[in-house]
């Protein structure tokens, strides 16, 4: 491949050539995730999966989609080697290996679902272009999907590995939480996690609060459509620095850094719980300082969601930007910062990119 010469004699032909393919197959991976969101989108992933070579006309037809799309889309998936491609029967198969990554049945593997935040994000590039100049932030009414996306994200990531992963952290939860206790979510979206557990937990109560009307809305319509009576959200700003009532647990699931006062938010949580309550933060994990990221397995794009969502939500509210990647050794001083003097982090296995911090006063 051609690469554009540096007059300089230091220029190094063999790194240039390497970086020049680096990009080539950037084009590519960025391609295959933008198609793969769309694989999710309309099902195709799901209706290829467990079925044997078919015929470009057999797939479209079962979801209901249009030939010519699909071709082109299965094209990208052949090229890309995700799907099997028979050039003699002209049959296309998705082998069961990679529809284990990429189907709802997969959950909570599917990297379909995280494909979502790149078109998500895009979406909104002419606007962050604009704040690139301004500094300005974006609000959450300005990304189409959002809460459809983190709600289906965090269902993954949180709502399928409550049982056997998130309540085992904590030795006894699973008991109180079956005798009764009061708990609190914060930014809770769409509300999965505390719908989740209120139909598991009938002697429990329930709430979430967050900044979306519409977020909470659709919570309780979902409690409603589940009968549930023990769980209620609210839409309200979480920055008002006051205490938000009296609880045995506060969890907070990838809703601390993106807040308007996220310091704030933290001292409101400490102040909101019982003497001996819990407070169960799940963020983004990583290091504060960008050096110690450098082999971080998601590194480019944790920090390319902090720049299209994640830092500017926060600064349209007039707060920090602390950004995805604000890090373990800041998360940790905010929280003693907030009183919390007990502070253990976790890690589980099915979750690579969050930290799970159990803090106590
Ligand atoms: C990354 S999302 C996580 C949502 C949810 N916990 C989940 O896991 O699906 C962060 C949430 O914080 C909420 N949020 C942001 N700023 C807020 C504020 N100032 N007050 C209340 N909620 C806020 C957003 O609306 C959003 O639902």
């Amino acid at each position: 491949m051609d690469t554009a010469r540096d007059p300089s004699p230091r220029f190094d032909d063999a790194k240039a050539e390497q970086f020049a393919e680096r990009m080539m197959t950037a084009l590519n991976d960025a391609a295959l995730v933008m198609m793969t969101s769309i694989g999710h989108r309309t099902r195709l992933f799901d209706s290829m999966a467990g079925r044997p070579p078919s015929s470009l006309k057999e797939i479209a037809a079962k979801v209901g989609l249009s030939d010519r799309y699909v071709r082109e889309w299965l094209a990208v998936m052949v090229t890309s080697r995700v799907v099997d491609y028979d050039a003699v029967n002209e049959t296309y198969h998705l082998p069961a290996e990679h529809a284990a990554f990429t189907t709802r049945a997969a959950t909570p593997d599917n990297f379909a679902v995280a494909a979502q935040y790149i078109p998500l994000a895009a979406g909104i590039e002419d606007i962050i272009v604009d704040r690139f100049r301004t500094g300005e932030g974006v609000h959450y009414h300005d990304y189409a999907r959002f809460h459809e996306v983190m709600a289906e994200d965090s269902g993954q990531t949180v709502v399928a590995a409550l049982f056997d992963h998130i309540l085992p952290l904590v030795p006894g939860l699973t008991g109180h939480l079956k005798r009764g206790i009061d708990v609190l979510d914060v930014g809770c979206g769409r509300g999965r996690a505390m719908l989740k557990l209120a139909e598991t937990f009938p002697a429990s109560r329930f709430q979430g609060i967050d900044l979306s009307e519409d977020a909470a809305d659709y919570a309780n319509a979902s409690a409603a459509e589940a009968g549930l009576s023990n769980i209620r959200f609210t839409a309200a700003d979480l920055s008002t620095r006051e205490r938000f009532g009296t609880f045995d647990l506060v969890t907070a699931f990838d809703a601390v850094h993106d807040q308007k006062d996220p310091q704030g938010l933290l001292d409101s949580v400490a102040r909101s719980l019982n003497p001996d309550g819990l407070f169960l933060m799940q963020d983004i994990g990583g290091s504060s300082h960008l050096e110690r990221n450098a082999d971080h397995p998601l590194g480019p794009f944790l920090y390319a969601i902090s720049t299209l969502h994640c830092m500017p939500v926060s600064l349209a509210q007039g707060g920090p930007g602390l950004g995805t990647m604000w890090g373990e050794e800041l998360a940790l001083d905010m929280l003693e910062q907030a009183g919390f003097g007990n502070v253990t982090v976790e890690r589980l296995p099915h979750d690579p990119i969050n930290v799970y911090y159990l803090a106590r006063a």
